[in-house]
Order: C-alpha cells, then structure tokens, then sequence
C-alpha cells in the first residue's frame, strides 16, 4: 500500500549542479534554492564541504547554506566526507549533514578515495560531533544496484552498509541507484532486503534516470510503503565519479505521478516546474524533464 504523505529530498543544487561543466555563480544557487523552498519542499540539500579540487562546483557550498539556514519548516542537509567537512558545515551554520558511503568498493575508492571500512571508519568522528552539537546525520549507500567499475553488487553489501550508517547514529538512509541502470522488480527486491533489517520509515530512495527507469523504480518501492525520495528539480544532476550517470529522477516528475496517486507531497507543481525553467536557462539549455517540458509552456 502506497504512503499518505511522501517527503521529498530535493537535491538539485547538490546533486544536479555538481557535475555540469557551466560553473552557476553563487547568487544563480542561492535563487535556487529560494524558488524550491517558495515551492514547498521541505528537505533542500544545498551543497557540499568536499575538496573543491574534487568537486569545485561546490565550492561556495558555504555561502549557499548560510543564505538559507534557519529558514523555518525546511531542512537544509549538506554533504560531508570526513571531519575537515563537517568544521566548515558547521561553521555554516548546519543543521543536518549527510555521509555517503557505497555498497561497492570499487565506487568507495574512486569517489572517497578509501575502502568502504575506511570511509565508516571516518564518519564515526563525525557522527560523535554532530550528536555532540544536536545536528541531524543522514547516510547514503551509492551503487545499490549496479556500479560503473565493479558491475554487480551483492544486496548482501547494500544491507550491510545501510545497517552500519543506522547503527552509527544515522535517521535515515538513502539507497542510491548512482548510475540508474537498476529496474523495478531488482530495486523492489532490493529493499526489500534492506527493510527486513532496517525499518522502512529510515529508508529513503535515490534513483538516477540515465536510463528511464527511475519512475517505475519508485513506484514498486513506494509500494513496499517507503516514503521519503530524493529528487532534483528540472532532472539535473549526475556524479562526476560515475561515468555516464545523468540527472536524477526529475523533482517534477515524480510530483506529478504523485499527485495522480492521491500521495501528498507538500509541493506546489507550477512553482517547481518555475524553478526547473530558472535552472535551466542559467544552464543554456531547455528544461529536461518531462512533466517540465509537458506544462512549461503553460
Ligand atoms: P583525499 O585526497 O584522499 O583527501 O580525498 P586527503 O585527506 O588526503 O586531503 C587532500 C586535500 O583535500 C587536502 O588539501 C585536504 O585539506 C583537502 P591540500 O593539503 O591538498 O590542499 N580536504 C578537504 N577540503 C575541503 N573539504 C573537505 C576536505 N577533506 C580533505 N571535506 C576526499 C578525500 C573525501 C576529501 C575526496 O575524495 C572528496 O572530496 N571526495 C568527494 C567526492 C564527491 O563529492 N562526490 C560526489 C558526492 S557523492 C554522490 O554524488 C552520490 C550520491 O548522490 C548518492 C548516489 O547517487 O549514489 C550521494
Ligand atoms: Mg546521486
């Protein structure tokens, strides 16, 4: 039976703008980020406190959060790898942060540059200082059905490391299909697994569309009563450590579907789709997503 009330993870900012090659300025971000929360979302992931010789698009991560925090009624979680991470979020002004561990060595290595035990092993001082300052962690596992070095990766593996983040202090865990190459018996199944030792209310869903599969995969999972699902306004995004991802599941999108099934989300369609056609002109291209393209015009 599908949830009553889904809670949207917007992750455009974060996830959407970290792999475009157009560097948006920082004012562009905050206006972003501006127009989502005027839109209703009530979790807004604006950035991330990486090395910016990794990831430079979010190097003004900081002055993007400390616009926005403190802004009543809406989340702003953050990326954060290690401890240097976690000082900077705070120094922000974070409220919520968010460590991301992969169920597929191979990804850990290239995207952490550690083993997954290593990356576990660093986020323990940062779960420590979070619960210390009263800050919210939230745990991502990337590559839960697939990984562009390794290929296959065992559920055994996706269970494990989802378990580690819940046991380490996390309050949700968001399965990542990083590449989207999952389809939706696998993704189902796959929860399933993850919810027979995890319950089902800290799960959350973060589907990749690069191969249009990342509707249908949500709403097999939506069936297994999962209600918390990342999405990026106007279908941006990828990973720049995962060749050929492409946008996640666009935000409008999955509101329309949503909004078909009776499910309440909290967000306004017109107004999303709004911040998707801002983006994408700031990007130079027309908006990606469907439901965006289908209403723009309006
Ligand atoms: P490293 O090179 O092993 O780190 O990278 P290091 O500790 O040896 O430090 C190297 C340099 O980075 C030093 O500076 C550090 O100070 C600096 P230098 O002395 O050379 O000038 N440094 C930092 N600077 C700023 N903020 C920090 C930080 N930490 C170290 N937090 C590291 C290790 C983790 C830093 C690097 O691998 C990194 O930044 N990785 C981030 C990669 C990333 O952001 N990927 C995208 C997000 S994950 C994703 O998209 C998947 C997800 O969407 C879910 C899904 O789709 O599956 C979440
Ligand atoms: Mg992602």
């Amino acid at each position: 039976t599908f949830p009553k009330h889904v809670r949207i993870v917007e992750v455009g900012p974060r996830d959407g703008l970290q792999n475009e090659a157009a560097r948006i300025d920082t004012a562009t971000r905050i206006d972003l980020v501006e127009r989502l929360i005027a839109a209703g979302l009530e979790s807004i992931e604006v950035g991330s406190f990486v090395s910016p010789k990794w990831v430079p698009q979010m190097a003004d991560s900081a002055e993007v959060l400390a616009a926005v925090v403190g802004r009543p009624g809406v989340s702003f979680p953050v990326l954060v790898p290690n401890d240097k991470g976690l000082a900077a979020a705070l120094a922000a002004g974070a409220r919520e942060v968010a460590v991301f561990a992969a169920a597929s060595e191979a990804f850990s290595q290239k995207n952490l540059n550690c083993s997954i035990d290593e990356s576990l092993a660093r986020f323990a001082p940062v779960m420590a200082t979070a619960r210390d300052r009263g800050v919210r962690v939230r745990g991502y596992v990337s590559c839960v059905l697939g990984c562009p070095y390794q290929g296959e990766v065992p559920v055994a593996d996706v269970v494990r490391v989802a378990r580690r983040l819940i046991d380490m202090g996390c309050y949700e865990v968001s399965l990542g299909d990083t590449v989207g190459v999952g389809t939706a018996s696998a993704a189902a199944r796959m929860v399933a697994a993850v919810a027979a030792e995890i319950p089902i209310e800290r799960i959350a869903l973060h589907f990749h569309d690069t191969y249009g599969q990342a509707l249908a995969n949500t709403l097999a999972c939506l069936d297994l009563g999962v209600a918390v699902i990342d999405a990026s306004v106007g279908g941006l995004g990828g990973c720049p450590y995962a060749a050929g991802a492409s946008g996640n599941l666009a935000t409008e999108d999955l509101v329309y579907m949503l909004n078909g099934l009776g499910i309440d989300t909290g967000v306004d369609l017109d107004r999303l789709i709004g911040a998707a056609q801002f983006i994408s002109a700031a990007l130079g291209r027309p908006v990606a997503s469907r439901v965006g393209r289908a209403l723009g015009d309006r």
